[in-house]
């Protein structure tokens, strides 16, 4: 009996989604418009899923690495606490005009503050310590960004951290010079064996990581 390939799960999976609010749809809309790559974008199912977090959590302070065109971050944001902030990392700073006219405008895009460079450059200089981080950039420096992120981590706090299955790379032969899947692998690995962490991995798009620090 068939029961259908991965992509038909998903896609029944994002049907049953509530609707996107108007302000993500208009995001999603311009980024197709002037955004090169616009599937970057984490796309409903990720996205309804990250805002589900945001609001279990109602975390005062958010933390993402790799913004684009801010779409995971407007999801992020939308269970902060009152005064709450999603602070997010971009290194191409030429999204900075795209943001100002589509990401800020909106009520909720205003909680958003994008800071510009790599971000391992701008973590050490990020004093605040956050509920929620959600990991979405740089793959080959994912195993580099871990200590810094774990550090700013509050105990009890949920790292979220995307692309873990990298299309199912994770599974095959290391090929010689694939440097991100060695990253990812080895992000898994240190995590794993990180006896304040606990994780679990959940199949959703390309493999969302869950990590809780525990103490
Ligand atoms: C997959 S996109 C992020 C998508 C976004 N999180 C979302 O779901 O809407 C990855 C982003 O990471 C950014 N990026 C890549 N390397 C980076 C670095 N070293 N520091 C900060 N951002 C980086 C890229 O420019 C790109 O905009």
């Amino acid at each position: 009996m068939d029961n259908g390939s991965y992509d038909e799960h998903q896609a029944y999976c994002e049907g049953l989604c509530p609707e996107e609010p108007e302000y993500l749809n208009a995001l999603k809309r311009a980024s197709y418009q002037k955004l090169m790559h616009p599937r970057m974008n984490s796309g409903i199912l990720q996205g309804r899923f990250l805002s589900m977090i945001s609001h279990m959590t109602k975390p005062n302070r958010v933390l993402e690495v790799g913004t684009y065109s801010g779409y995971a971050a407007l999801c992020l944001a939308e269970g902060l606490s009152e005064n709450g902030k999603v602070i997010s990392l971009e290194v191409n700073d030429e999204l900075a005009p795209f943001h100002e006219k589509h990401l800020f405008t909106s009520e909720l895009g205003k909680k958003i503050e994008v800071i510009y460079g790599p971000a391992l450059a701008s973590l050490p200089n990020i004093s605040e310590s956050f509920e929620l981080i959600y990991l979405d950039a740089d793959k080959e420096n994912y195993a580099k960004y871990y200590p810094l992120l774990k550090l700013k981590l509050r105990t009890d706090g949920i790292l979220l951290i995307d692309n873990m299955l990298w299309e199912g790379k994770v599974l095959l032969p290391l090929q010689e010079g694939d440097i991100q899947t060695r990253a990812i692998l080895e992000l898994s690995r240190m995590i794993q064996e990180d006896q304040d962490m606990e994780l679990v991995l959940l199949p959703l798009r390309d493999g969302l990581m869950m990590v809780r620090k525990k103490s």
